[in-house]
């Protein structure tokens, strides 16, 4: 390891974030409010459980941080671990956003904390202590209260989302060692993200893993965010094994929340079903314009071509 002078240089500090990275962590957004009430909050992935008796937690909080005065002078925080659908609260409260809580939905933890709705777990915590550690300060909290349900958390790692109840499902349809291509339906105000290969003249889906190397849902979403293309997981949606048995593909609804190449948006209704070649792919999306309009969606499994669908309550 280079260190140079007791600091460590540019390209280490690169390595070293790139080694955290590797530790499968979830997503919190810690909270608080300013000595006028107003809210503040951030988005966190070092929330450590501590101690059950007393129950205490801790949250490691950046000294950079524009909110970090307003933590240490506060009482306590509050904190909801992000669910899996909440992809979109963690960028929203990493970003300055001003309006965070005004385009959020939330309630008041019984001290007063900010709890964001449909979080899978929330804690209600006192400040125990806080301690300096590098460029960070380590809060501890004692937890005066707290819930949870039975939603599955965000899931964070090398710097991608994961959501590990989908990846579960889709992992346990399938337990094979065959290679996977994950793509997705992905929609934006009534427009479909397809891929159009002038050169084979063929349109598809996004997806990852088409190379024969296999794909994941992380993969998928690290080559959107490269296209400009940021998206939400909303749900499964088919889980097949290709026609030879080579390999299974398994097909996500997604959503967009930003987008920087709005020509790959095609309209439903002049999807060029004439240009995609795929039979799997072509039925697909015929489901899913059906579901659609009924807005009750499925899960296929099965083959490409025969198979069930399992109703989403
Ligand atoms: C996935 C993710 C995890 C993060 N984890 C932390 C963390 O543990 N501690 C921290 O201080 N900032 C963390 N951040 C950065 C803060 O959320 C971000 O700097 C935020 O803007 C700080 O808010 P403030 O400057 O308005 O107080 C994280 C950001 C992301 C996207």
């Amino acid at each position: 390891m280079l260190i140079i002078g007791g600091q460590m240089e540019f390209s280490e500090l690169r390595r070293l974030r790139n080694a955290f990275g590797t530790f499968l962590t979830g997503i919190t957004v810690v909270t608080t409010r300013q000595a006028d009430g107003v809210p503040r909050g951030f988005t966190a992935n070092s929330f450590t459980s501590v101690s059950l008796d007393p129950p205490m937690l801790l949250v490691c909080m950046d000294r950079q941080a524009e909110s970090l005065g307003v933590f240490l002078e506060s009482p306590g925080f509050g904190i909801s671990i992000l669910a899996e659908n909440q992809f979109d609260l963690s960028v929203l409260f990493a970003s300055k956003q001003p309006d965070k809580f005004e385009i959020t939905e939330w309630t008041d933890s019984p001290s007063g904390y900010p709890i964001l709705d449909g979080a899978c777990a929330w804690f209600d915590c006192e400040r125990y202590s806080q301690v300096e550690a590098g460029d960070h300060i380590v809060l501890f909290g004692k937890i005066l209260n707290f819930d949870y349900n039975s939603k599955y958390g965000l899931g964070y790692v090398r710097g991608g989302y994961m959501m590990p109840g989908l990846e579960y499902s889709a992992g346990r349809a399938y337990g094979s060692n065959s290679p996977v291509v994950v793509g997705a339906i992905i929609e934006h105000e009534g427009k479909i993200l397809l891929y159009d290969d002038w050169e084979k003249a063929d349109v598809c889906l996004p997806a990852s893993g088409l190379d024969g190397n296999s794909g994941s849902l992380q993969q998928l979403q690290s080559d959107l965010i490269d296209q400009g293309i940021w998206i939400v997981i909303d749900s499964l949606f088919a889980v097949y094994e290709n026609e030879n048995h080579a390999s299974q593909s398994i097909y996500y609804r997604a959503s967009i929340t930003k987008i920087k190449r709005p020509e790959l948006l095609h309209p439903i209704d002049q999807i060029p079903w004439d240009r995609i070649s795929s039979p799997a792919l072509k039925s697909m999306l015929s489901r899913y314009l059906e579901e659609t309009s009924r807005k009750r969606f499925g899960i296929y499994f099965g083959g490409e071509r025969h198979g069930t669908i399992q109703s989403l309550t």
